[in-house]
């Protein structure tokens, strides 16, 4: 029988078990999520645990970084099924605060992050990072947390993240965790549930050619013909479309720069879901 974490729906209530925390010299992670939990979050979780000595979990869907043609709707919630999986991975406390919680009526305040948000995501969801760093920034404030655990699986995301961090002094550090892969290389996301089984044969050719991509560059292709190449190879495994496959500097998302680590980001669509993913060019 495993333990089962707490349930926290009220601000009141995660704030003063929280302080109770911090007053016994407790450190707290904080792994902000949407539910639909994978073991890519429980990977999430178990990092958390290495580096502090309590684990919080958000789960909230959060309606402000989708925008209204998007799949806030449909988005998997199973909140039974995340707490029993938290229960096997070591998280303490799991927020789970209502919309009316979040952004309460008159609630009118946004972040608007620049930098390593410009491009990429940005061109194809223009509301996406002012929605998740405004989020993440009331996340941080509500839990108060030493430290904050998100997957490179969201590269840009975790990129913007540090920088939200790093530009308004916030007291905690971000911390990034590997991206999990089923067998055959795809990168595990709660949106793998909208595939196909025919879908699901194709969807690690996006893996494979982001290898094939940073392998190229590491042996001397030039980074425009790499990325290039990789688009045409999901496009012709199957995929519908690519909103982009870019090499960018690793840590600013800017354009590659000679010397430093890169980046490949990419976004395709297979159907009608969005597939996103990245590797690193060391
Ligand atoms: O990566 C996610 O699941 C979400 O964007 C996050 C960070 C939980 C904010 O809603």
């Amino acid at each position: 029988m495993t333990q089962q974490p707490m349930i926290v729906i009220e601000l009141q209530s995660l704030r003063a078990w929280v302080a109770n925390e911090h007053s016994k010299g407790a450190t707290v992670a904080l792994v902000p999520t949407m539910g639909a939990l994978h073991e890519g979050h429980l990977d999430l979780v178990r990092l958390a645990k290495s580096k502090a000595d309590r684990v919080v979990v958000s789960i909230f869907v959060n309606p402000r970084q989708f925008a209204p043609h998007e799949d806030f709707d449909r988005y998997p919630r199973q909140l039974s099924a995340d707490v029993e999986r938290l229960g096997q991975g070591a998280a303490d406390l799991i927020w789970s605060p209502s919309t009316a919680e979040m952004y309460p009526a008159g609630f009118a305040t946004r972040i608007e992050v620049g930098g390593a948000a410009l491009g990429l995501e940005t061109d194809f969801r223009p509301h996406f990072f002012g929605g998740v760093a405004t989020v993440c920034c009331k996340l941080f404030s509500q839990v108060m947390p030493d430290i904050a655990i998100f997957g490179e699986k969201d590269y840009q995301q975790l990129t913007v993240l540090k920088q939200m961090v790093r530009d308004l002094n916030l007291p905690l550090e971000i911390v990034g965790a590997p991206t999990r892969r089923e067998a055959d290389g795809l990168a595990l996301s709660s949106r793998n549930a909208y595939l196909s089984a025919e879908e699901r044969a194709i969807a690690p050719i996006l893996h494979r050619a982001l290898e094939a991509s940073a392998a190229g560059i590491r042996s001397g292709t030039d980074t425009d013909a790499a990325t290039k190449a990789a688009s045409a190879a999901v496009m012709l495994a199957g995929f519908a479309k690519v909103d982009y496959i870019a090499a960018r500097d690793a840590v600013t998302l800017g354009p590659p720069q000679l010397g430093h680590p890169l980046r490949i980001l990419a976004a395709a669509w297979l159907g009608k879901t969005r597939l996103i993913d990245n590797i690193g060019v060391a």
